[in-house]
């Protein structure tokens, strides 16, 4: 937590990267293990809050996340220049752990974010990636993957279908996933069913990111826990899923 602050960063580069999906590059050395996170703010009052951004990849000059633009905040990251500066909190959050043994990392739409820079740092992972339409940046994640595994709803580059569908837990030690609260729940089952240990990392609305104001509250089995300060990641079973 010492290198806890606020820092203001360059950024170097800003591209969409496919419909509505950005990748901005900041430079500087930044740490930050696997799913955890920063709180990025590009404005003065409006929005009043910080927005929460998985670590998508770093090197020992610059730091990566890739966003969708949802709401207001993202909207105007998208519109950030190189020379531009960002305010960045961070890293935030638990973060993965890396279990000895066969691992599949699983990701859907936006989730797919922190698995890059996780499958680089785990080394040795299967990757199983879950798209709306079509896939993107799928050269970058066949470099850092054993195996990659494509699944869309559409069958536009890859299965068709839900990727907690054409997911086979067995035959794996861990599994660790990002995505829709509905892709967790079904891969907490099917985990469960198979005996395997499933850890999800959560994207929760966020307002602190610091474990201050009870934002991003989820009911687990060990009581109400936040996203921002016990997470995101948690093991599937002591996540208590709505329906
Ligand atoms: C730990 C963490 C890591 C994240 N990492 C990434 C990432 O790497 N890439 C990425 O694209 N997004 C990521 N997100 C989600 C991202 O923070 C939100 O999309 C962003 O805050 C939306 O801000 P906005 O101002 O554009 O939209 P807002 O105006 O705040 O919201 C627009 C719409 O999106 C919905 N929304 C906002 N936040 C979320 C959310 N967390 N989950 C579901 N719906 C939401 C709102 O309900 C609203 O309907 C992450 C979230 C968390 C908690
Ligand atoms: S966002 Fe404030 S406690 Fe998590």
């Amino acid at each position: 937590m010492a290198e806890l602050a606020v820092r203001s960063a360059p950024v170097l580069t800003n591209e969409e990267v496919a419909p509505g999906l950005f990748k901005m590059v900041l430079k500087g050395t930044y740490s930050g293990k696997p799913a955890q996170f920063y709180m990025l703010r590009a404005w003065g009052l409006d929005p009043l809050l910080a927005r929460p951004m998985s670590v998508f990849d770093r090197s020992e000059e610059w730091i990566a996340f890739l966003y969708r633009i949802r709401g207001r905040g993202t909207e105007l990251l998208s519109q950030l220049h190189s020379g531009d500066r960002i305010l960045l909190l961070g890293p935030l959050g638990n973060g993965w752990e890396r279990r000895p043994g066969r691992v599949a990392l699983i990701g859907g739409g936006s989730g797919v974010a922190s698995l890059l820079h996780t499958a680089k740092v785990f080394g040795d992972v299967d990757l199983y990636l879950g798209f709306r339409n079509k896939p993107f940046l799928i050269d970058e994640f066949k470099q850092v993957a054993e195996r990659l595994v494509v699944a869309s709803e559409t069958g536009e580059g890859g299965q068709r279908g839900l990727v907690s569908n054409i997911f086979d837990p067995s035959g794996y030690d861990a599994c660790y996933a990002c995505g829709p609260q509905a892709m967790l729940a079904s891969l907490s089952r099917a985990c469960k069913k198979a005996k395997v240990p499933l850890f999800v990392s959560l994207e929760e609305r966020m307002a602190c990111g610091i474990g201050a104001c009870l934002g991003c509250a989820v009911r687990t089995t060990r009581g109400i826990c936040r996203v921002c300060r016990d997470g995101p990641v948690f093991h599937a079973r002591e996540v208590i899923w709505d329906g």
